[in-house]
This record gives structure tokens, sequence and C-alpha cells, in this order.
């Protein structure tokens, strides 16, 4: 029996930052100048890492996504994938990667026994990629996607955030090129999380216009079943190409939400949201056994209450959610730290 939180959510899915860093500065991510990393030595091993990982599959995880800033950054990162992927408690083990690096990982990250690869991709026009992230790289990612297919992955994803007046004349332009090498996009809405300095309620492209350009262009759309705690609903053009919509900012899902991150310096974070972490580092490495981290672990589930985005949707004048000068003080307030 797995432990249930306040709200009765059991933990599914941990969501391991392997790093901070990044090698884009998406304009919704990373669009300071200069940001303060976390220190090196404060950096998990792999083998400290794959300990707090055990500890939450005996919670009850059986979904691991390994994220960042970017996680291809991280040397030798399939040696983790390995060690994860032998796991018994894991059923579902996933790369969410901006695919800069990913043409040259692919294969050996298939044999290390990565399941799933999703990329996050905003648009399809060069020009349009340099304004966005603020370097060309999209021919090096187009490359990595096609990759990723001839090593023989499945279930490829391409996760897009759609911001008013960036991409979202582009919907379709990404569902066809989504089309066009087998993978599901799913549109993501712009979320007012750490991080994203220059947040409006007014850039925010709602899944209803998504769904509104996309009919227009497509005709009726069909809604599709998903999972229960799947963050993304999933739709149907009228010719069957399935996409998702995950409409974090005007449709939160925090009731179903079974998710824990950890950052690459080992702060337990429930909620993406979250202004305050718990530090599993210090016990790690203080010597602290087995029980005590797992005490530890189930403690901080049952008490946890949050619901973070559905908090801000109650919120007037909304504008972004922590500013600037608090994020400058504490790198894990930072999405790029807490992982996509
Ligand atoms: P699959 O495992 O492929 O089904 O992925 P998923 O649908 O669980 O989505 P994924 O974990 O790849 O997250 C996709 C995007 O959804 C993220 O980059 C965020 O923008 C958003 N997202 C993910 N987790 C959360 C969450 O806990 N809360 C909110 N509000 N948004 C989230
Ligand atoms: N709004 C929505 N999604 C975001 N991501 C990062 N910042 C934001 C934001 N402000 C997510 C996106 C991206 C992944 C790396 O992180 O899904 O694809
Ligand atoms: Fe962009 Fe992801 Fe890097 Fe953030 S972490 S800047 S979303 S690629």
């Amino acid at each position: 029996m797995s432990t249930l939180d306040t709200l009765g959510r059991p933990l599914r899915s941990l969501r391991l930052s392997v790093t901070d860093r990044c090698n884009l500065r998406c304009h919704y991510c990373m669009p300071e100048d200069e940001y303060v990393w976390l220190p090196r030595e404060d950096v998990l091993t792999f083998e400290e890492t794959v300990r707090l990982a055990d500890l939450c599959g005996e919670m009850g995880v059986d979904r691991v996504r390994l994220t960042g800033g970017e996680p291809l950054l991280r040397r030798d990162l399939c040696s983790l994938v390995a060690q994860l992927a032998s796991r018994p408690w894991l059923t579902d083990l996933a790369l969410t990667t901006n695919a800069v690096l990913l043409a040259d990982a692919a294969a050996e990250l298939k044999t290390a026994g990565l399941g799933r690869v999703t990329v996050s991709l905003d648009t399809v026009r060069r020009d349009r990629f340099v304004k966005l992230a603020r370097i060309d790289a999209l021919p090096q990612v187009l490359a990595g996607i096609d990759a990723v297919r001839r090593v023989g992955f499945e279930d490829l994803k391409i996760d897009s955030v759609i911001t008013r007046g960036d991409n979202d004349d582009e919907l379709g332009d990404l569902l066809e090129y989504g089309r066009s090498v087998g993978a599901e996009v799913r549109f993501i809405e712009y979320m007012d999380v750490g991080g994203a300095t220059h947040w409006r309620p007014e850039s925010v492209f709602s899944r209803a216009e998504m769904l509104e350009q996309l009919s227009a262009r497509y005709g009726p759309i069909s809604q599709l079943p998903s999972p229960p705690a799947a963050p993304a609903d999933r739709f149907s053009l009228p010719d069957g190409l399935a996409f998702g919509i995950i409409a974090s900012t005007t449709q939160p899902f925090c009731r179903t939400c079974d998710r824990a991150r950890l950052t690459a310096d080992g702060v337990l974070l429930l909620c993406l949201y979250a202004q305050h972490g718990t530090d599993l580092r210090r016990p790690l490495r203080a010597g602290a056994s087995r029980e005590t981290l797992l005490n530890l672990l189930q403690a901080v589930w049952k008490g946890r209450a949050d619901r973070g985005a559905e908090e801000r949707r109650s919120v007037r004048d909304r504008s972004s959610y922590i500013p600037l000068r608090v994020l400058k003080r504490d790198a894990h307030l930072e999405m790029h730290t807490r992982g996509g």
C-alpha cells in the first residue's frame, strides 16, 4: 500500500534533474543573461542519486523521468540510465531533452536501457528558434530527433510551449512536423513557474485557443481518453492524428498530481510551484540509514498539501510568480533547476 498525501494522492512519478545547466536559453525558462549555478560539489553522484531513487521506489514510484536543465550535458548519463534501467521497481524510464546533443547520444541511450524520449521543441523555423532559444541549434535538434527514431525509440513525444505572439501561429506546422517524424506533439500552456520572469497573463495561449486554431485548419477535433494522472489531454484530428494539450495554466491538474522532483543537488520538491524543498543530500552524506531516509520521505509525502497551479489560478493581477531578486538568491526556485 503506497503512502498517500493529505489529498489522497500517491507518489508514483519521480523526476530526476541531473544538472541545472542548459545549452539553450528559452525565453520562458531562462530569459536572463546571468544565472547562479548549483555548487559542483553539491551535485549528487550517480550512486547517491540511485540510492535516493531506490527509496522512492520503495515508496511506490514506478516511473522516472530524467530532466535538467539539459540532462545530456551531464557526463556519462548513460551509466545512470543503465543503473536505473536495472531496477525491478521501475516500469517506465524516460528522458526530457532539448535534443541539441541527442544525435550522438541516441544509440548509447537505447543500449543503456532508456525507454522513451520527449523532446522540447517550440518551433521548426530556424530564425524563430534563434529568437526563442537564443542559440542557432535547430539543425542539431532535428538531427537528434532523426537519430532517436533511427535507433528504434518508440513513443517519441515533442513538447511545445506556446506563447502568444511568438509561436501561436505554428501549431499546425508543429503537428505536421510531428507527423513526419512519427512523434506525438503536445502543446503546453505558458506557466508562471519560477524562472519565467517575463510571464504575463496576456502571453498565455490557452487550450481553448489552441483547439479553436486547430479546428479552423483541420475541422472537428475529438477528445481521446487519457490516463487519470496524465497532465496532457489527448485529442485527434479528423484524419486520426493524435496530439496532446497540457493546460497547466487554465485547467490545472493538481488533484491527480503524483509527482516528486529531485534536484541535481538532492533537494526533494513536490510541486513545480513549491517555494521550499527537503534537503536529502545532507542526511545522505552524513550517513543516514535506509530507514531514517525512508521515514523522512514518507513524512514529507504524507504532509503534502500543495496545489500550486490551482492556487495560482485564483491570484488576482497575476504577474511573474517569483521576482528576479528572489530567484537570484536561490537557484532551487528556478524551473531549470527543478526540471520541466
Ligand atoms: P509522459 O510520461 O510522456 O506521459 O509525460 P507527461 O505527460 O507526464 O509530461 P512530462 O512529465 O513530460 O511534462 C510535460 C510538461 O508538463 C512539463 O514540461 C511541464 O510544462 C508540464 N508539467 C509537468 N509536470 C507538471 C506538474 O507537476 N505540474 C504542472 N502544473 N505542470 C507540469
Ligand atoms: N511554462 C511551461 N512549460 C515550461 N517548461 C519550462 N518552463 C516552462 C514554462 N514557463 C517546460 C517545457 C519545456 C520543458 C523543458 O520545461 O515543457 O519543454
Ligand atoms: Fe529551455 Fe529546457 Fe533549457 Fe529551460 S531547461 S532553457 S526550457 S531547454
